[in-house]
């Protein structure tokens, strides 16, 4: 079985505003085997690039804090472990991928001397063999006469081959962990789709774990093996990806299904999940969802859904709470109220959560997103 390589527990960041205390990322679970890609999805501002930062140990700090949950690497606290070991960890294992290029390359030196200067920084060799790494490495994600474009600088590759460069930088110290915080978005379609293929490529060769977050449902069936949905600083659902696609357990992640184009349904409007998300400052009482989701009730208002394990079978329990304090369908409510906090544990490979007092009558209520790819 693969090892578990990432595992985020109940995170909490908060950012001091002028407007009071924003509660960007409200207590995040997720993980990542050795090997296997997660990604993290959510709407603009979820908090899925807050999360990341923390992970990263970047996060703009102040106005950022990380105020509560576990960042466990190979099984170990980056949070609470001593600041040399951390860097180690970060500098080495573990590597991002941001969505601007242009803004995270030094505009000023060449890519190829960037490049060999991870070599002869983190790896002590010599500048010419740096170099010759450098120039092997940008063949390697497919720069086209590598050789006679090491000494180009940033602003002189397009966006793609761009994208290309900051992938090869992430991958210079052969990381265990890749984080790429929506590394497609600014390219256009086809690129995307070029830049995915090598991400996927070079994940599935060097083994690593990936976690590539996205606001794009479109970009994820074919690359990720679990989705975890964000939703206001929150998980709201966890699933295999097969899974999700053809029965998600939450209302929102029905909703983003629901808002993807769809070629057998051409010239159909597109679904568009009603209102906004909350401001991190004003977040409404009881289910974040509540105000914008079609099927809320009245107990949504007031109760705030944990997060629930999604079993196949009937049987099921609050999310870490103790065996058999559950029950099955709409009586979920009731746990809701009286659910012990849980371990804050992201549920085990191939498992499921929601964060719905419903997700029962979610699971039983359509099968129809097969045909999206699933
Ligand atoms: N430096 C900061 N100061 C104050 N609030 C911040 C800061 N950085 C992020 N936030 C807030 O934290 C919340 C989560 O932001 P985050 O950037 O993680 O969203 P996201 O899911 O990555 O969105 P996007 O898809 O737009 O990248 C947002 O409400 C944002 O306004
Ligand atoms: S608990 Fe479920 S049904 Fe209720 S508002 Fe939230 S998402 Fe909708
Ligand atoms: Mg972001």
């Amino acid at each position: 079985m693969a090892a578990r390589l990432l595992e985020v527990r109940d995170l909490r960041v908060e950012f001091r505003t002028r407007d009071g205390i924003a509660e960007a990322v409200g207590g995040v679970s997720y993980g990542v085997d050795a090997g296997r890609t997660l990604a993290v999805l959510g709407e603009s501002g979820s908090g899925k690039s807050v999360t990341a930062q923390a992970v990263m140990g970047i996060l703009d700090s102040p106005p950022g804090r990380v105020t509560g949950g576990q960042v466990l690497f190979r099984g170990r606290d980056l949070l609470t472990m001593g600041a040399r070991e951390r860097r180690r960890i970060r500098g080495a294992a573990m590597a991002m991928i941001f969505q601007d290029a242009l803004s995270a390359l030094n505009p000023v030196v060449s890519v190829g001397a960037q490049l060999a200067e991870m070599y002869e920084v983190h790896r002590g060799m010599s500048r010419k063999d740096a170099r010759r790494r450098a120039v092997e490495l940008m063949d390697r994600v497919r720069i086209p006469a590598a050789g006679q474009r090491a000494g180009d600088y940033p602003h002189q590759f397009s966006g793609g081959m761009r994208q290309r460069i900051m992938i090869a930088m992430a991958m210079a110290l052969e990381p265990e962990l890749i984080i790429a915080d929506e590394p497609t978005t600014a390219l256009d379609v086809t690129v995307q789709a070029q830049v995915m293929d090598l991400l996927a490529e070079l994940r599935r060769e060097y083994a690593m774990g990936l976690v590539l977050i996205t606001h794009d449902l479109g970009v994820v069936a074919d690359v990720a093996d679990t989705i975890a949905v964000m939703y206001a600083g929150r998980i709201v659902e966890t699933a295999p990806v097969r899974d999700l696609y053809r029965r998600p357990a939450h209302p929102y992640t029905r909703g983003l299904l629901d808002s993807v184009p769809r070629v057998d349904h051409r010239g159909e409007r597109l679904y568009a999940i009603k209102g906004a998300p909350p401001s991190p400052l004003a977040m409404p009482s009881g289910c974040p969802f509540h105000p914008r989701c079609p099927r809320a009730q009245e107990v949504c208002r007031t109760e705030r859904p944990p997060l629930y394990e999604v079993a196949t079978a009937d049987a099921t329990r609050a999310f870490g709470a103790s065996p058999g304090s559950g029950a099955s369908g709409a009586s979920a409510v009731s746990i809701a109220s009286s659910a012990s906090p849980g371990s804050g544990a992201p549920p085990a490979p191939g498992g499921r959560t929601s964060a719905c007092h419903f997700w029962k009558d979610e699971l039983d209520a359509r099968d129809s997103h097969d045909a999206l790819g699933a």
